[in-house]
C-alpha cells in the first residue's frame, strides 16, 4: 500500500526504507538502515528526482502511481547513478514509455553502461541550464564527486528547493517523520551522518567545498537529499557541518585512544594514557579497532582533535586491524590533526616507526609526545612514559 507524504501541496515524497540491509555499499553496517528517497514535483509537468533502490521499488511504483493519480510521467531527472538510487530506472522507462530523461553528459553515458536504453529519451543539461515545468522552473548545479563523477544537483528557485543528491544525507531509515526538524536530529542521527559523510564522500572535501560555495548564492529553504530526512529548519547548522567536515577541521576539541591488541598489554598501555587524560581534564574516547566496524572508527577520528594509536607488533608489521584503519584513514585524506604513538612488541617493535611512516605521509598530521614502546607489558618506566605521554597531549590540547 502507497505510504506518501507531501513536502509542501505539489512535492511528494515518494522513497522507502530498508531496514534488513546489513552492509550499505557491502561496507557500512547499517543497523538502522537506510532510507532511500524520490521526490514528485506536481507542477503543468510532473517531474520525478530520482528513483529508488531495487530494495523498495514495489513501494515506490505504488507510491509514484498514486502521487500521480492518473497523469502521465513527463520528467525524470537523475542526479547520481549509483544504483541505490537508479536501479529502477529501466522498470521506470519499461512503464512510463513516454518520459524523459534530464541529466548531466557523464549519466547519459553511464545509462547505456548499466540498461540497455536508447538515448533518444534523455536531454542533457550543465551546469546553469534552467527547464521550466510550469509555474516553477528547474535549474542544475554540477556536483562532480559528491559522490561520483556524474553528479549534479536541481535547484526550484521559486521556492527555494534543492535536490542535494547524496550531499546531506545519513545513515538510519526514517522513522515515521520525514523532516529533520520532527526528530532529534543530534541525538539519533548526527553520528550515522557523520559516519556517511566521511565514509561516503569524505575524500571529497574539495569538491564539497565547491559545491558549498555554489549554495551560497542560492535562497536555499528545503534540503532534499536522496537517504535520510528532509530539511526545513536549521539549515544554516546542517551547511555548518558539512563547511567543517569538508575542510578536515576537527569538529569538536578532544582525545581519542585507539589501541589494537592481542593479549591485552596494549590494551592496558591505552587505557592508562586515556586515564592519565582524563585526570588532566582532557575529554577522551577509546576504541579496541578489532572490536569497532572501521566506518564508525574513521568517523570518530575526523570528529575529534587529538588522536592516540596503540598498536602491538604482528608479522614485523602494524596489528591487522589498526593497518587497515590508518590505510582507511589515508585514502581519505585524513589531515590537520594532533597525534600520539605507543607501539608493543615482545622482541622487535616495529609498530610505532611503522604507523609514523604512514602519517607522515599525511597532510598536516602533527605527533605530540615522545613514542612509548612497551615490551611485552607495561612496567613501572614504561607507565612513567605512558603517563608522560599523556602530559604531552595535556599540554598540547591546552587542558
Ligand atoms: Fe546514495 Fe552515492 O549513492
Amino acid at each position: 500500500m502507497q505510504n506518501i507524504t507531501k513536502i509542501t501541496d505539489e512535492l511528494i515524497y515518494l522513497g522507502g526504507n530498508d531496514r534488513r540491509i546489513a552492509l550499505f555499499e557491502s561496507a557500512f553496517p547499517v543497523p538502522r538502515g537506510v532510507s532511500y528517497n524520490s521526490y514528485l514535483l506536481l507542477d503543468e509537468k510532473t517531474v520525478l528526482f530520482d528513483t529508488v533502490d531495487s530494495a523498495v521499488s514495489d513501494l515506490f511504483f505504488e507510491n509514484l502511481e498514486h502521487a500521480l493519480a492518473g497523469r502521465s510521467l513527463d520528467l525524470l531527472v537523475i542526479h547520481h547513478m549509483e544504483p541505490d538510487h537508479s536501479a529502477t530506472v529501466f522498470r521506470l522507462i519499461e512503464k512510463y514509455p513516454n518520459v524523459q530523461i534530464v541529466t548531466s553528459q557523464k549519466t547519459s553515458a553511464m545509462l547505456q553502461n548499466y540498461f540497455p536504453l536508447s538515448c533518444k529519451n534523455v536531454q542533457v543539461v550543465k551546469e546553469g541550464d534552467t527547464m521550466s515545468v510550469g509555474k516553477r522552473s528547474v535549474s542544475f548545479i554540477s556536483a562532480p564527486m559528491v559522490h561520483w563523477p556524474e553528479v549534479m544537483m536541481s535547484f526550484i528557485p521559486e521556492e527555494g528547493i534543492l535536490f542535494s543528491a547524496d550531499a546531506f544525507g545519513t545513515f538510519g531509515a526514517l522513522s515515521g517523520a520525514l523532516f529533520a526538524d520532527e526528530v532529534n536530529f543530534e541525538r539519533d542521527y548526527l553520528d550515522d551522518a557523520r559516519r556517511y559523510y566521511f565514509n561516503i564522500v569524505g575524500k571529497y572535501g574539495i569538491q564539497v567545498q565547491n559545491v558549498l560555495k555554489k549554495a551560497a548564492g542560492l535562497r536555499i529553504e528545503l534540503i532534499c537529499p536522496l537517504h535520510g530526512p528532509v530539511w526545513r529548519k536549521d539549515l544554516g547548522w546542517l551547511l555548518g557541518k558539512y563547511d567543517i567536515w569538508s575542510k578536515y577541521e576537527p569538529e569538536e576539541k578532544g582525545a581519542v585512544v585507539f589501541y589494537a591488541s592481542v593479549y591485552g598489554h596494549t590494551q592496558n598501555a591505552a587505557e592508562i594514557v586515556a586515564s592519565e587524560l582524563a585526570k588532566r581534564g582532557v575529554p577522551v574516547k577509546v576504541y579496541d579497532v578489532s572490536h569497532t566496524h572501521v566506518s564508525n572508527l574513521l568517523a570518530e577520528a575526523f570528529r575529534y582533535s587529538h588522536l592516540v594509536f596503540c598498536s602491538t607488533t604482528y608479522n614485523n608489521g602494524i596489528f591487522i586491524s589498526m593497518e587497515n584503519f590508518i590505510s582507511d584513514l589515508k585514502a581519505h585524506f585524513f589531515q590537520n590533526r594532533k597525534y600520539a604513538l605507543v607501539e608493543n612488541g615482545s622482541w622487535s617493535p616495529q609498530a610505532g616507526a611503522l604507523m609514523e611512516k604512514e602519517f607522515s605521509e599525511m597532510k598536516n598530521i602533527k605527533r605530540v609526545g615522545e613514542k612509548v614502546t612497551v615490551l611485552s607489558s607495561v612496567k613501572e618506566e614504561t607507565r612513567a612514559a605512558l603517563t608522560a605521554l599523556a602530559e604531552a597531549l595535556a599540554a598540547d590540547f591546552g587542558a
